[in-house]
């Protein structure tokens, strides 16, 4: 009974969040392995280069905000842009629901 009343409260609450909730965890992994983890790691946690940024436990909406400014071509950069330019709405909404999820690093203080 409790477990359904929390459940209950946790839809109510991420239905006024605003961004799209319909976003599919399982395609976000799928894509990130596929694709982003050649750079930053399956789980955004390797990036292969220093320039190249961690992903994993980043904010889920400034993720989705990067994504669409490589896309758009508002923020360029000659490894990340055409990553970015094939991405769909719902692909991006997918991996940064993904990489938002996992663990990155914590801070003690
Ligand atoms: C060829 C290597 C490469 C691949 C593949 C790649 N990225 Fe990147 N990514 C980079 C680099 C390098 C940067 C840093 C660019 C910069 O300084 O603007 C970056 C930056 C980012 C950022 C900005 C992070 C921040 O802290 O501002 C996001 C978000 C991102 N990548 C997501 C993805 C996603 C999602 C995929 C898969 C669809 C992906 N990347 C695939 C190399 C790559």
């Amino acid at each position: 009974m409790i477990k359904l009343i929390l459940t209950g409260a946790t839809s109510v609450a991420l239905g006024f969040a605003g961004i799209a909730y319909c976003a599919d965890y399982e395609a976000g992994k799928k894509k990130a392995e596929e694709v982003c983890g050649a750079c930053h790691g399956a789980d955004g946690n390797k990036p292969l280069t220093p320039e190249t940024p961690r992903l994993a436990a980043q904010y889920r909406d400034y993720l989705v905000h990067s994504l669409k400014a490589y896309r758009s071509g508002a923020r360029e950069n000659v490894m990340m842009s055409p990553m970015a330019k094939p991405l769909s709405d719902d692909d991006i909404d997918n991996v940064a629901l993904y990489f938002s999820k996992q663990t990155g690093l914590v801070t003690k203080y």
